[in-house]
């Protein structure tokens, strides 16, 4: 599978949020807000300070990334250009294409990473090497 992503199209988006004095909810349906089915969740947590996580690209998996609780950073990188995004808001998702390799830091104490996947965990889609991920991105041009 191809994948010709760039950082320029991992956007962030809006989330819906209901507000409310008692506290605020912010439902993410799949058609609604995403574009793709949600096959996945799962969260990080717990994350020392200084500790970055990431350091890969995936193959095909397309993900939506919110900071529920907390802020960190995620640095995109398609090979060619690189871009620095801050999560702070449990109202807003970061759209990640597939072929883009990334790299979360900055953590803050509590912070949670939740992650709505579009498949399953499998070790296969991953792009753990660096020079792996260059050469899937210039197959992917080239083909
Ligand atoms: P990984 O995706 O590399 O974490 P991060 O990008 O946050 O540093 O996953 C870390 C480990 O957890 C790795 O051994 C695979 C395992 N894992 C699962 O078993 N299922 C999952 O859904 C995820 C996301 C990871």
């Amino acid at each position: 599978m191809k994948s010709i992503s760039t950082v320029y199209d991992c956007n962030i988006i809006p989330l819906p949020r209901i507000q409310s004095v008692k506290g605020n909810i912010t439902p993410i349906s799949e058609l609604d807000n995403i574009p793709f089915t949600i096959e996945r969740v799962y969260y990080l947590y717990d994350v020392p300070g200084g500790q970055e996580r990431g350091g890969h690209a995936h193959k095909n998996l397309q993900q939506l990334i919110v900071a529920v609780s907390g802020s960190f950073d995620i640095i995109l990188n398609d090979g060619v250009n690189k871009k620095r995004v801050m999560l702070n808001r449990p109202y807003e998702g970061l759209l990640m294409p597939s072929g883009i390799w990334r790299e979360l830091t900055n953590f803050s104490s509590g912070a949670i990473c939740l992650v709505l996947a579009s498949a399953k965990y499998t070790e296969n889609d991953y792009l753990r090497m660096y020079e792996d991920f260059l050469k899937f991105k210039q197959d992917s041009l080239a083909s």
